[in-house]
């Protein structure tokens, strides 16, 4: 955090001390209910997202252009709601790259306040990481007050992000990422997809074209007028990066958005889909589920996960995904009878934040896809290669009301791991409350996860979501650039209230 507490005074937000000890924190997330009417669920249908077109493609290069603006979309029916979106859109405009392509994204920022982004699971040089500090200023100005990082590369009205694409196909996403300011950006609209594939995967059998489809989920709320509501208290994002203080645990909306519509629909042949979500959700959780499930059915075939396909699909009967997390699931439609409809549920919510999309099966078709039992390499990473292990302690900060690493608030002035560049490392978390924690760079390997990997741990991950008190130690290897970068909580919230640490490749 930036602000000091007489800055805090002149803007009225500070409570006298003693006032202040006597409030209860609340650490967990919590619901700002929607003042709109909640519209009726299972009437939109999907948005299907389409690949964008880049603006060149020569040289081994394809260009996008992105202009971040303020928009007017349809997100409830009868209302208009003002989102923050690339190219105006939310989710942003979907890129689909090659491994070994570069991709070059121009962004250009027609917004009131700095932005800046990070693709979520790039293996990135640091210029183009979307380091917190490395704003791109407003095209119309912004005052140089709000700046304290001398090592910030910070750009005037636009700035070219380059992705190298050396890495596995996977399904990545791209978003905000300006410091103390995330969650809020995010909650406006700054998030799209990002597809990378490969030959390896093109090879495989697994349902494609209008078969594979990726899904942004995410919760929003919304004032009576349509806007989004979130409880900042200072709408601009200009001055102070202050929330509400019940709702430091985290925001949780009331409806839920799949590829930017409320709960929609779509209709289905009753043959094999590849589903690939997302959670994009600032601190909501999902426990994915299908109902009704087929006596006997397996609902979901899991084959990726955050770093691109398993080695081998696995068998899950609900999926629990915690924000910024993908799983890339099949689910065969052939178990159910064509007329009749599935949906895809939230088994760890009830009420509205307990449905997320209606399948309605109404067709019948051949599917010549197929689940190989083997679908990639194995991971070539080892234990006992490992030259250091670091501890990381995730807590709240009861005296200060925030979140720390290792009860520190994050500074971009201070070092927390060197790692050297290609070395292998084992790192272990502990936590107070519940962490989805993501590292920037690096895909990870998931040893232990309050004692042995989890049903959701398996293949490369770049984020693990760690329950109440829970343990995890994970394993990676350093390479691809040097460079500062950095590790964080993946609830915004938390992300924005200090939970982030850096890590510089040496
Ligand atoms: Cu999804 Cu540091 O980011
Ligand atoms: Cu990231
Ligand atoms: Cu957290």
């Amino acid at each position: 955090m930036k602000w000091t507490r007489r800055e805090l005074l002149r803007a009225g937000l500070a409570l006298p001390i003693a006032a202040a000890s006597c409030i209860r924190p609340r650490p967990e997330a919590r619901l700002i209910p929607s003042l709109a009417p909640l519209p009726p669920r299972f009437q939109a249908a999907l948005p299907i997202l389409r690949a964008a077109q880049p603006v060149s493609a020569e040289n081994g290069m394809d260009r996008y252009e992105f202009d971040v603006h303020p928009a007017a979309a349809r997100i409830l029916p009868g209302l208009s709601t003002e989102i923050w979106g690339f190219n105006g859109t939310f989710p942003g405009p979907m890129i689909e790259a090659r491994r070994g392509r570069c991709v070059s994204v121009r962004v250009r920022n027609r917004l009131p306040v700095p932005i800046v982004t990070h693709l979520h699971g790039g293996r990135t040089p640091p210029e183009s990481d979307g380091y917190p500090t490395d704003f791109i200023l407003p095209v119309s100005g912004f005052p140089a007050a709000h700046m304290h990082d001398p090592l910030a590369r910070v750009a005037q009205g636009e700035r070219e992000y380059v992705y190298a694409n050396q890495q596995r196909a996977a399904m990545l996403w791209y978003h905000d990422h300006r410091m103390d300011y995330t969650a809020p950006q995010v909650w406006r609209g700054l998030a799209g997809l990002y597809i990378l594939r490969d030959p390896e995967e093109d090879r495989l059998p697994l349902p494609h074209g209008e078969r594979e489809i990726p899904l942004m989920i995410c919760d929003r709320s919304f004032n009576a007028d349509g806007s989004l509501r979130y409880p900042a208290r200072d709408p601009s994002l200009r001055e102070l990066p202050a929330i509400e203080e019940a709702y430091m645990g985290g925001v949780l909306g009331d409806v839920i958005l799949v590829n930017g519509a409320p709960w929609p629909k779509l209709e289905v042949a009753n043959v094999k889909y590849r589903l690939r979500i997302l959670n994009a959700s600032n601190a909501r959780r999902y426990e994915l589920a299908l109902d009704p499930l087929p006596r006997g059915a397996v609902a979901f075939t899991q084959i990726g996960s955050d770093g691109g396909l398993l080695s081998a699909p696995v068998e899950l009967g609900t999926v629990r995904i915690a924000p910024a997390e993908r799983f890339d699931l099949i689910i065969d439609f052939s178990k159910f009878s064509v007329g009749s409809s599935v949906k895809l549920i939230n088994s760890a919510d009830s009420g509205s934040a307990g449905e997320i999309l209606r399948f309605d099966i109404t067709r019948g078709e051949r599917d010549d896809s197929a689940i190989p039992l083997k679908l990639a390499d194995a991971p070539d990473i080892r234990p006992e290669n490992a030259v250091l292990t670091r501890d990381f302690d995730f807590s709240f900060d009861r005296l200060k009301h925030s979140w720390r690493i290792n009860g520190k608030p994050f500074d971009p002035a201070r070092m927390d791991a060197r790692p050297r560049l290609d070395s292998t490392e084992i790192w272990r978390f502990q936590t107070d409350f519940s962490h989805p924690l993501h590292l920037h760079l690096v895909n990870f390997r998931v040893l232990a996860h309050g004692g042995r990997p989890g049903p959701y741990d398996s293949g490369w991950k770049d984020t693990i979501d760690l329950g109440p008190g829970q343990g995890a130690s994970v394993l990676m290897r350093f390479s691809g650039y040097r460079g500062r970068y950095v590790f964080h909580c993946h609830n915004l919230e938390h992300e924005d209230m200090s939970m982030m640490a850096n890590f510089e490749v040496v």
